[in-house]
Parts: structure tokens; C-alpha cells; sequence
């Protein structure tokens, strides 16, 4: 068929190995849990930002540098941002892409996370601890969205919903938009987030 595909959006989804698992979630689980209990900012923050829900993100979002186990996780997922950079043919010239800032979620049963984008970073995302039945994906929005005018509806669907299961990570584009709907199982949906900035 004489048509081609311009300008794809990619993401990139993958796992930590069984080993680097085991090794870090419970730690990270523990951590997480630890954070929000003492981070009286953050509850504070949450309660006015992230309705129901408890994020680090306004209070301590350099968990990378506070922490030796966020630190062994950001070790892990600068091997898989190397790559994504790489399918990306981003030209990083002498520049470096490093993560700048990581920060915990807790999402409780019916909170939601509306659509966004991460200003000022080159790829960012989220690596999942608890994923509860029920608990909702991550949801990306096309791109083209607010380019499209008079156009008639089409087949191929404008959202992509992606279904993590835990101990997978994905990575996207910061400028992506995308939204956490709501969860809406019994339990805590857990994940940790991240940017990384080009230096
Ligand atoms: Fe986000």
C-alpha cells in the first residue's frame, strides 16, 4: 500500500529482572510507606494537589540522590533510557541525559491523576510497585489531538491505555500527555516516578 507512517510517538515498557526485584521492592515498598508517614509537606502538598491520594513530588522529589535503594533503581533504568534515547535518535551531542528528580505515589481507591505532561525534562516515567485488581493504567493521549479540527471520526482509537503489572517501568517522551484514571479496586496503587533532563 503506497502509505507510510510519519512521525510516531514510541514508548517504551519493559521489567526489572526477576533478581532485581526481589532485591529492591520490598525495600522500595518499605521506603515508600516510610516516606509518606514522616513527610508532613508532602501530605500537605497532597491534600491541596493530589486529592486522596499521598505524592513525594512536592516535597522530595530527589529520592534518587536521598536514598541507596532509589539510587540502585536509577541505576537499573539508566540502562533502558540509554536505549530508548538511542530508538529515539535523540543527539545528545556532549550533553548527558540523567534523571533529575524521583518521587513516590500512593494512589488510594477512586483517585485519579489527570492529564499532564512533565515540563522541561526529555523522558520521563513510572515504575510500578502495587498494582492492585482494578487499579488503573497509564494513559497516553495522541499526540495530534489539538491538530485535528474538521476531521470525521476515526477507527484507531486516540488513547493508549497500558496495563503495568508490578515491576514493570515505562518510559515516554515528556512532552506525551498522559493520565492516571481512577482506581478504582479496594487497594493502594503504588509507583514511583522520574524525569530525566538533558545536562
Ligand atoms: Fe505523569
Amino acid at each position: 500500500m503506497p502509505v507510510k507512517q510519519l512521525f510516531p510517538t514510541s514508548i517504551y515498557t519493559s521489567s526489572l529482572t526477576s533478581r532485581e526485584k526481589s532485591n529492591l521492592n520490598k525495600s522500595l515498598l518499605r521506603e515508600t510507606r516510610k516516606i509518606q508517614e514522616i513527610d508532613i509537606e508532602g501530605n500537605k502538598w497532597s491534600a491541596k494537589n493530589y486529592l486522596g491520594g499521598y505524592t513525594s513530588y512536592g516535597s522530595l522529589d530527589h529520592l534518587h540522590k536521598m536514598s541507596p535503594t532509589f539510587a540502585d533503581l536509577e541505576r537499573i533504568l539508566d540502562v533502558h533510557v540509554k536505549k530508548y534515547v538511542k530508538a529515539l535518535g535523540l543527539e545528545l551531542k556532549r550533553g548527558k541525559i540523567k534523571m533529575d528528580s524521583c518521587w513516590v505515589n500512593v494512589m488510594k481507591p477512586m483517585v485519579h491523576h489527570s492529564l499532564h505532561i512533565h515540563p522541561l525534562s526529555v523522558i520521563s516515567g513510572t515504575y510500578y510497585l502495587k498494582v492492585p485488581k482494578k487499579s488503573a493504567g497509564i494513559k497516553f493521549e495522541d499526540p495530534r489531538m489539538v491538530c485535528f479540527m474538521a476531521s470525521p471520526k476515526r477507527k484507531n482509537k486516540l488513547h493508549f491505555e497500558l496495563m503495568p503489572k508490578e515491576g514493570q517501568f515505562v518510559l515516554f517522551e515528556s512532552w506525551l500527555r498522559h493520565e492516571v484514571p481512577a482506581n478504582s479496586g479496594t487497594q493502594d496503587r503504588i509507583s514511583i516516578s522520574f524525569n530525566y533532563n538533558w545536562e
